[in-house]
């Protein structure tokens, strides 16, 4: 067992197998070709209505998937991946999701998701984030990971809770965004109720 000071595994820098497969999914890095497939859910202002960012002009899109292109490979604490989520079977891009390592001291890690209105409803997004929680636990041995988001983005709690995450804080008022205060709520998982979730869907199986 490492320690809580153990340096992340495997060595860096870390730069995951593309893509990441999962039942249904491919998560793979963002190419500029993305560009249109991402600027139609980027410009919408319902996707951003709970961001930070957004809505995003074609040019803001061009600059946010050449950003999110470059994130391909973790060197330091504070790095993030970001990954386009393909439907496998239909080659769609239907959103796309964010990791980030935060601190290798403490073995921290944060996760966050976008996805395209249209694909709703099906748990690609559930799965896609499945797939980073598995990275962030089984393959650099994070302690923890955490999820930030609006305390009215019941959408993005939800699936959260699918993940089985525990909500931690309900942060009054800490925001001021597009003049109203607003609540920020914090979801998080540790390893040993990651590994004990995994045991419990094996046995379902
Ligand atoms: C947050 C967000 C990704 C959630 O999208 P979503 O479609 O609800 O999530 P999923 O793709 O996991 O689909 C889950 C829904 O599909 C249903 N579903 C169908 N098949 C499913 C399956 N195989 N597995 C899991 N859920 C399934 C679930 O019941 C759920 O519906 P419900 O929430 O009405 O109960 C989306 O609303 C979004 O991109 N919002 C804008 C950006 C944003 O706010 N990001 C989060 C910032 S914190």
């Amino acid at each position: 067992m490492p320690t809580p000071s153990a340096p992340v595994t495997p060595p860096l820098p870390y730069t995951p197998r593309y893509p990441i497969r999962t039942e249904r999914l491919d998560l793979r890095p963002v190419t500029p070709d993305d560009l249109p497939a991402i600027h139609a859910y980027q410009r919408r202002p319902e996707v951003c209505r709970y961001l930070y960012w957004g809505p995003l002009d074609e040019a803001g899109s061009r600059a946010s998937v050449a950003a999110k292109a470059a994130r391909t490979t973790l060197r330091e604490p504070g790095d993030l991946l970001q990954l386009a989520v393909v439907v496998r079977e239909s080659g769609t891009l239907v959103g796309d999701v964010t990791f980030v390592w935060r601190s290798s001291e403490h073995r921290q890690g944060g996760i966050g998701y976008v996805f395209h209105p249209d694909h709703a409803g099906h748990g690609y997004a559930t799965e896609a984030s499945r797939a980073l929680l598995k990275l962030g636990f089984e393959e650099l041995h994070l302690h923890r990971v955490q999820a930030e988001l609006d305390g009215r983005n019941t959408a993005s709690a939800r699936l959260l809770e699918r993940l089985g995450m525990r909500r931690e804080g309900h942060l009054r008022e800490n925001e001021f965004l597009d003049g109203e205060w607003s609540d920020e709520v914090v979801y998080a998982m540790l390893a040993r109720e990651w590994r004990a979730r995994q045991d419990e869907r094996a046995r379902q199986r």
